[in-house]
């Protein structure tokens, strides 16, 4: 079996990394890839970026590949996966139609209303003077969010009516989303502890992944600037079995339904971004039609079937065949990142990386290959990630690894898991 992963990321390597575990796979393409798919066993980067779509699907027919597997969100929403069927080519991901619910927020959100599926308040705004009076109506905090793709930076909490204000100037009239402004949600600002519920669809079957919960502020204690995330772990302790069911059955369930009954049938993973609060009650957050990164890393060291299988499976329609194992142990991944991120940073720093232990592994994000040395190639840099008996256990492994990477100015949190560890 070949596959080919999409995407550039600490996602990436990890999903390629648990494909190439299998006998059955003979080898694993990354487009684009980075440097630390390379330096594994049957994998290899391809230098194609992961939105050149006739690119890609020239290099899939070359190729042979069995399965595509898409990482990131931006080539769902062009359409990648539209374009490979119209081929023939096996792929597993949303359709162009289905990857709104991540594409545009006001499309989610009214899809979740209509549905029934408990999610914050909100509305849908193009002028200024509209969305302040709305602000000025609701109080503060509240949440301002451009609709389109905004790579996790389109989302603002004013506290304040001025933020507000400032914030859907910005937008909507400061362009400064692009496109992805032109229209912006505000929405209720819900309290509680958030969790990723991600799970794998074929347009009917559900296949559940691993539970898991990151950390989207850049500093300790979940503050400072919202990021990609700074780290993962899995599984996580606030999704009790109820919430598990509540979950299951009041979020998931009816989101595919409905999108089979509204007629564009859900295939690919679903990532549901909630907020559990104290009382037990759940609201969805977001849709992000992709895997999680950096949950992705913590979830595939502990997901013992093979992915590529399942992908498989799930691209035909027969998930309903097919189940998952899990490693019992709880995964934790810490995010390294360059000084600076998610705002501007150096690149092409000098990284020495360890010897991995057994149950632990570095996953790389932005890093290249230069003569011979790895160099820090983007914001968000490694993901170390080790398995345990516990958070506690992972998280005590995973830092200790991190003392051994020799990097001159990395940053990273010191308290990945702290969540966890206080339940
Ligand atoms: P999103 O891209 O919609 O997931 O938003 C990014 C992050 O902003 C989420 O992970 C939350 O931490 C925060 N956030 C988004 N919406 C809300 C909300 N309605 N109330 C509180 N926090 C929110
Ligand atoms: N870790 C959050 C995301 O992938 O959107």
């Amino acid at each position: 079996m070949k596959v080919l992963i999409i995407g550039s990321g600490g996602r990436e390597h990890a999903l390629a990394w648990q494909c190439a575990n299998f006998s059955e796979v003979t080898h694993v393409f990354v487009a684009p890839g980075n440097a630390g798919c390379a330096l594994e066993k049957k994998i290899s980067n391809v230098k194609i970026n992961s939105e050149d779509i006739p690119a890609l699907i020239e290099f899939a027919k070359y190729e042979s590949i069995d399965i595509t597997i898409v990482g990131p969100e931006a080539p769902l929403v062009m359409g990648i996966v539209d374009d490979f069927c119209q081929q023939g080519l096996a792929i597993f991901g949303p359709s162009k139609q289905a990857s709104q619910l991540e594409g545009s927020k006001a499309f989610c959100k009214d899809f979740l209303q209509r549905n029934n599926i408990p999610t914050a308040f909100y509305k849908v705004f193009t002028e200024t003077e509209k969305a302040t009076n709305y602000v000025k109506e609701k109080g503060t905090p509240i949440v301002i969010k451009a609709d389109g793709l905004a790579a996790g930076k389109g989302v603002i909490i004013a506290s304040t009516l001025q933020e507000a204000t400032d914030a859907i100037e910005d937008m909507l009239e400061g362009n400064r989303f692009g496109d992805a402004g032109s229209r912006v949600v505000i929405e209720e600002f819900l309290t509680g502890e958030e969790a990723s519920f991600i799970v794998m669809v074929d347009g009917v079957n559900i296949l559940p992944m691993a539970t898991s919960q990151d950390h989207k502020a850049r500093d300790n204690e979940d503050k400072g600037p919202n990021t990609g995330g700074m780290g993962a772990y899995s599984p996580a302790p606030c999704v009790t079995d109820a919430i598990y069911d509540q979950v299951m059955d009041g979020v998931i369930r009816k989101t595919v339904d409905a999108m089979q009954s509204e007629g564009m049938p859900y295939t690919g993973f679903l990532y549901a971004g909630l907020m559990i609060n104290k009382k037990g009650e759940i609201k969805v957050l977001e849709y992000n039609c992709r895997f999680g990164d950096p949950e992705t890393q913590p979830i595939m060291m502990r997901l013992k079937s093979n992915l590529a299988q399942l992908c498989l499976s799930a691209s035909q329609g027969t998930l309903d065949t097919q189940s998952a194992e899990w490693d019992d142990r709880t995964a934790l991944g810490v995010v390294m990142a360059a000084k600076g991120y998610p705002n501007s940073y150096k690149k092409g720093e000098k990284i020495e990386l360890p010897q991995e232990p057994l149950d632990s592994k570095i996953f790389h994000a932005g890093t290249i290959e230069n003569q011979g040395n790895i160099l820090s190639n983007g914001g968000r840099v490694l993901c170390v990630t080790s398995l345990g008996y516990d958070i506690k256990d992972s998280q005590k492994k995973a830092y200790d690894l991190i003392k051994n990477v020799k990097w001159q100015t990395p940053y990273y949190r010191t308290d990945i898991g702290f969540k966890g560890v206080s339940t």
